[in-house]
């Protein structure tokens, strides 16, 4: 398989918004091969965002190929919405509606009939750890139960790819964790995912391959441990490798280029 068809596939990307100092994006590739989980790791303002909404034609590149699904965004931007599912950073979900009907209607919405829908919402409430609290209104959720039911949505017909912009930020350590493990078992079956995190622990919980953008350029990519293995043995205080200690290893290197 070339590249090119790999179900992410971005080279030379750049967008600068007009009026501000910097480009957002400038040249960055991206290959995400099938199956693999990568996350796009960095700081406030990196260009996170902006490559996602690029990737899901959102927004248009100046300048680049963007292949998703096979598909090019720019030419066949239905090609490539028909292929994929985005959790964006804020909910799309009905406060005054259960969990169970929230899942229920994004089924309708997706063509599913009746009975497939109400067969669907009970699966992935399962998936996401929501079962017990499937007949609340979602207004009484805790933003951790909010972000599963989110994610959950987005899967109600799996897509061949999928995109998660920031699944934790603002989340408390234990809703992290129950939101990790409701990725892993939701993207079990195969999909392919590219998602977003500014942290290195969360990149390490739930990434295949990590990607590090700073100010709109690929700084570094490996795999979870390649990273953790330039910032070097865990110190002293027994404390894991984070974004700041990677960011202070490649200074010089950001630096001379
Ligand atoms: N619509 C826009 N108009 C002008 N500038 C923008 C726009 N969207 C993003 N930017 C700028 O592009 C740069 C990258 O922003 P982006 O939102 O992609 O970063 P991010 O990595 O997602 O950051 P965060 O972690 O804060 O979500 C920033 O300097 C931002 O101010
Ligand atoms: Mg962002």
């Amino acid at each position: 398989m070339t590249s090119e068809s790999a179900p992410i596939f971005a080279r030379g990307v750049r967008k600068h918004f007009p009026g501000s100092e910097r480009p957002a994006l400038d040249g960055v590739d991206l290959t995400v091969r099938a199956g693999r989980v990568c996350a796009l790791l960095g700081g406030n303002g990196a260009g996170k965002t902006t490559m996602i909404r690029i990737l899901t034609t959102l927004t248009r590149a100046d300048e680049g190929v963007v292949r998703v699904a096979g598909w090019d965004v720019r030419a066949e931007g239905t090609r490539v919405r028909a292929s994929i599912g985005l959790v964006g950073q804020y909910a799309a979900l009905d406060e005054v509606l259960s969990a169970r009907e929230n899942l229920e209607l994004f089924g309708r919405l997706a063509g599913l009939d009746r009975r497939r829908a109400r067969e669907r919402a009970g699966e992935l409430l399962g998936t996401a750890g929501l079962q017990e609290v499937g007949r609340r209104p979602v207004g009484s959720f805790s933003g951790g139960m909010r972000r599963r039911l989110d994610l959950a949505t987005s899967l109600i017909t799996i897509p061949a790819v999928l995109f998660i912009d920031e699944p934790t930020t603002g989340l408390d350590p234990q809703a992290r964790r129950e939101l990790w493990s409701s990725v892993r078992a939701l993207t079990a079956a195969g999909t392919t995912v590219l998602l977003t995190t500014q942290y290195l622990d969360e990149a390490d919980a739930l990434a295949d391959d990590v990607v590090i953008l700073r100010e709109g350029r690929v700084i570094a990519e490996g795999t979870p441990g390649d990273l953790k293995k330039l910032v070097g043995e865990p110190r002293m205080e027994l404390r894991e490798p984070t974004l700041e200690d990677v960011y202070m290893h490649l200074h010089e290197g950001v630096a001379a280029s």
